[in-house]
């Protein structure tokens, strides 16, 4: 059999289906909202936008972030069709197993690692941050050796490791445990969200916003329009997670009805807080107040005098991080189960807790894996491989779509992405747009990343492949 040859329709929802032994289908629509939205608001929103208004949009950050969820609406598009055709839990690795063959699927799955493996270790690391923060409020601290990674001038970095290694064994439980702390979890963000913006709003200083699309320095994505774009790049980090929405779609109660709603859902709701949290939080101080600010949403909120909820907004910062792990975790450990049941990856990677029903052998090996990321690497470096994998994998998506109208129309779909094909090319010209705006370095590791990935197939993939030897 050929590297090519791809898996059919009905052979993947039999799969799905035969399974007994299985994943449990515990989610509904709207935990699958909250579960987007848990995967979604985290440290791009309370981190990146400040990042992105002092040095690339100004108060247009605004526009960035409506940039950004414009390449994300194409792919959330192609992805909720997919999903609601194809509910299987491996998300893209699954759909290019169906339209581009095993070879591609094999390198959308490896890219996944990317973003969810080292989106959750990103994460975690700006986690550590603002628990460091939180025990600053009460005149505690971690010694700097103990909570930043050698890069960054200590030596390990614990708490990440720490947060990393509960979250972990939590979905090693059960999937309706680790679903239950989301959505508590999703409560809490959203309600501080949604706080910082119906106070902030009254404190808003029109004078913050003018000129709302600072002229440009003379340099590309330094302001001005150009500016915009480069924001959109470093923003488009707080999008990343309505993905992870698909994974789940094995444990999803209704998935033909679920997936669309769940990934369209959560992404729509984010657009809306998000436009509305960076118009107030530049509303409130100079943009330039936020160069090299770690935490420029507290900075801000400072301005409204509200000074006793800086400590809940910690809190609740936390809570949204929490939630980002725990997600990004349960995605990956679902596409390697979905790699590993068709045999691309060791069969460790699919086997099923007998009590609580989860890849937990999985959820192990990523709890090591992404504990070492989390632990020794900045979380610069890791943030932008986040960025450039799950930006490929969007451009597959799309891509899929086309294939998939062309040759298999008549396969019924739930869900169909309009204005096929503009939609999906697009997705892949916007996507591919902010892959170009990101760093060089991005660019040689993903490369390299895809070379060890690509000699793992042949090596093991190729020749363990059920498809390939049945
Ligand atoms: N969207 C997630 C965040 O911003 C990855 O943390």
């Amino acid at each position: 059999m050929s590297i090519w040859s791809k898996k059919s329709i009905p052979q993947l929802l039999s799969e799905a289906d035969e399974s007994e032994k299985g994943l449990k289908r515990t989610l509904s629509s709207r935990a699958l909202v909250a579960l987007g939205i848990g995967a979604i608001i985290g440290a791009g929103l309370f981190s990146l936008t400040g990042i992105a208004a002092a040095e690339h949009a100004g108060p247009a950050v605004t526009l960035s972030f409506v940039l950004a969820a414009v390449g994300c609406g194409f792919a959330g598009l192609c992805y909720a069709e997919f999903a609601s055709m194809i509910p299987v839990a491996g998300s893209a690795y699954t759909y290019s197993y169906a339209t581009m063959g095993e070879f591609m699927a094999w390198i959308i799955g490896w890219d996944l690692v990317l973003e969810y493996a080292l989106g959750a270790a990103t994460v975690g690391v700006s986690w550590s941050g603002y628990f460091n923060k939180f025990l600053h409020q009460f005149g505690l601290e971690f010694p700097v050796y103990l909570s930043k990674s050698y890069a960054d001038g200590g030596f390990i970095n614990l708490p990440a490791i720490v947060i990393v290694c509960l979250l972990s064994l939590l979905l090693m439980r059960g999937m309706r445990e680790s679903a239950q702390l989301n959505n508590f979890l999703v409560v809490i963000k959203v309600a501080v969200v949604l706080i910082f913006i119906t106070l902030g709003w009254k404190f808003i200083n029109p004078e913050n916003h003018v000129p709302f699309i600072p002229e440009n320095t003379g340099v590309y994505g330094q302001f001005g329009i150009s500016g915009i774009a480069a924001g959109a790049a470093l923003v488009f980090f707080a999008f990343i997670g309505f993905d992870a929405v698909s994974t789940a779609a094995q444990e999803a109660k209704n998935p033909q009805k679920g997936m669309p709603i769940g990934i369209l859902g959560s992404l729509a709701i984010c657009t809306v807080l998000y436009v509305l949290f960076s118009y107030v939080m530049t509303g409130l101080v100079p943009y330039t107040v936020f160069k090299g600010d770690a935490s420029p949403a507290a900075t801000a909120f400072k301005v409204t005098g509200y000074e006793f909820l800086q400590t809940g907004l910690i809190v609740a910062i936390l809570a949204g991080y929490t939630s980002v792990i725990l997600v990004m975790l349960m995605g990956q450990s679902r596409v390697f189960y979905s790699m590993s049941n068709d045999g691309l990856l060791p069969k460790f990677f699919s086997e099923i807790h007998p009590k609580f029903r989860t890849p937990w052998k999985t959820n192990i090996f990523f709890m090591f894996f992404v504990s070492i990321f989390a632990g020794f690497v900045p979380v610069t470096d890791l943030g932008h491989m986040v960025s450039i994998g799950t930006l490929l994998a969007f451009v597959l998506v799309c891509l899929g779509v086309l294939v998939m109208r062309k040759k298999m129309p008549e396969i019924p779909r739930s869900f169909k992405t309009p204005l096929v094909p503009f939609v999906p090319i697009a997705g892949i010209v916007v996507c591919f747009y902010l892959m170009y705006s990101l760093p060089l370095e991005s660019w040689i590791r993903l490369f390299v990343w895809m070379i060890i990935g690509i000699s793992l197939y042949f090596i093991y993939g190729k020749k363990n492949s059920k498809l390939n030897n049945s």
